[in-house]
């Protein structure tokens, strides 16, 4: 490749890029109904664990890996450790990606179903709202429809290019869909009976404990911070010389779990409020279900004047906010082939897009299909590559190369016991803790 190779223009392109990646279905749709599967607030405890203890560390070695090699997620580890089979570990990301993709992109065509029964009134005027959804589950054609509308749409931005498509569109949409979701949060709170909810969402209850929390809290942390799977390599690989990789880290990791909590906020005291038996609502949420988000939001429209409005806006961004992330899954896949097999960027993302549609039909087809997809990815794929990365980063590569990374060369000033326990993170914490967690996930 000797064409030069973009960079995101700005400081705040760069965050808003790598935040609209993490930000997603991820934390709106799947975080609420892992933390309803596990019971509330102890899942939120671990979660936020695992965010700190190796969830920010990982983040930041995926992009040392990135802009040290200014390479795609398998290409970097060839140019890092030329010879070796660490390259594996690159290809395992790009596997991923294919995995995740596989069953996001059904989700997110639910989310555009969602937006046009918003759009068109229809969502207004339902009145069951669990039928409502399982009615659309229960349709393969019409999610695949969806799905396929949705595929089509991440490509087109994959082909328009990195700058223009990802750039602006973060840019924008992050910000409106931050306030959007204070305003839903404030509104959910306000209604009478919410306060159930927030206890479940924040008072650690001994009795919802389940063996796999552990195991859940971590995939979640990964899926949805993106990392594990070299999409932070991809979008590290596009960061400039001044890029501070510490404070982008620690800025998209904040901003991704606020979201994330804010969904919760959103979501389970509305959950709570807006029916009449907390006993029932317990044992449903526990129960968990992937329908949550799609069953309860609109029932909170309802209670709002200018529901059409509040709906409609909702699901628009939530699509948008759903694209940056398809964009960026898209994106390591793509640029993998591009550079790995010299195929033309659009050709890339042809055949990409014809694969995730294949994947897609399955997972619209076959709950089963989509809940292996979602499983493998979340529980096994990502901590595997998260584990891989913290020994190449911690282990493998050179120590000095991993300093200039995280300081710049020197210009950027960070102290040596900062330092000190980054390395320590990386070297012990967290390949230990998330090969421990792995395991008794998986006996548990
Ligand atoms: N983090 C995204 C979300 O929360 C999903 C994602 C996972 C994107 C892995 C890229 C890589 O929705």
């Amino acid at each position: 490749m000797t064409e030069k190779r973009v960079t995101f223009a700005s400081k705040i392109g760069i965050v808003a890029a790598a935040a609209g990646s993490a930000v997603g279905l991820g934390n709106i749709w799947r975080f609420p109904s892992q933390t309803a599967d596990s019971g509330g607030a102890l899942f939120i405890l671990v979660y936020i664990g695992c965010i700190l203890f190796f969830g920010i560390p990982l983040m930041m070695s995926e992009f040392i890996i990135g802009r040290g090699s200014r390479a795609n997620s398998a290409g970097a580890f060839h140019k890092l450790a030329p010879g070796t089979q660490w390259k594996w570990v690159g290809r395992l990301g790009v596997l991923t990606g294919f995995v995740i993709m596989g069953f996001y992109m059904v989700v997110c065509g639910w989310t555009l179903d969602y937006m046009f029964q918003s759009l068109t009134g229809n969502l207004h005027k339902v009145t069951d709202y669990t039928a409502n959804f399982n009615s659309l589950i229960g349709n393969p054609l019409r999610q695949t429809g969806w799905m396929i509308l949705f595929t089509m749409l991440s490509s087109f931005f994959i082909i328009s290019g990195v700058k223009k498509g990802i750039e602006q569109s973060s840019k924008i949409m992050m910000p409106i869909l931050f306030l959007l979701l204070i305003i839903l949060a404030l509104r959910s709170l306000f209604l009478e009976g919410s306060s159930a909810g927030l206890l479940f969402l924040f008072r650690p209850d001994p009795t919802h404990l389940k063996p796999t929390l552990f195991l859940d809290a971590m995939g979640q942390a990964f899926f949805s911070l993106s990392i594990g799977m070299g999409c932070m390599i991809t979008y590290g690989s596009y960061f400039n010389k001044n890029t501070n990789l510490t404070q982008t880290a620690l800025q998209v990791s904040f901003l991704d779990s606020l979201v994330a909590i804010l969904a919760g906020i959103i979501i389970f005291p509305s959950a709570f409020a807006l029916t009449n038996n907390p006993d029932v609502i317990t044992q449903e949420l526990v129960a968990g279900g992937p329908g949550l988000l799609f069953i309860t939001l609109p029932e909170l429209f309802n209670q709002m004047p200018l529901s059409f409005f509040w709906g409609s806006l909702f699901f628009c961004l939530l699509a948008l906010a759903a694209l940056t992330s398809t964009i960026s899954l898209m994106e390591v896949v793509t640029l993998y082939i591009h550079e790995e097999y010299h195929l033309p960027r659009k050709k890339s993302t042809l055949l990409v897009t014809v694969g995730v549609i294949l994947l897609g039909i399955g997972s619209s087809f076959s709950s089963d299909f989509f809940n292996l997809m979602d499983l493998a990815s979340a529980k096994v794929m990502l901590p595997l590559g998260g584990l891989f990365i913290s020994l190449f980063v911690g282990w493998y590569l050179d120590r000095r190369l991993v300093i200039a990374q995280v300081t710049n060369e020197g210009s950027v000033k960070l102290g040596v016991t900062f330092l000190k326990v980054y390395i320590f993170l990386l070297r012990y914490i967290a390949p230990l803790a998330i090969l421990a967690i792995f395991i008794y996930g998986l006996v548990g």
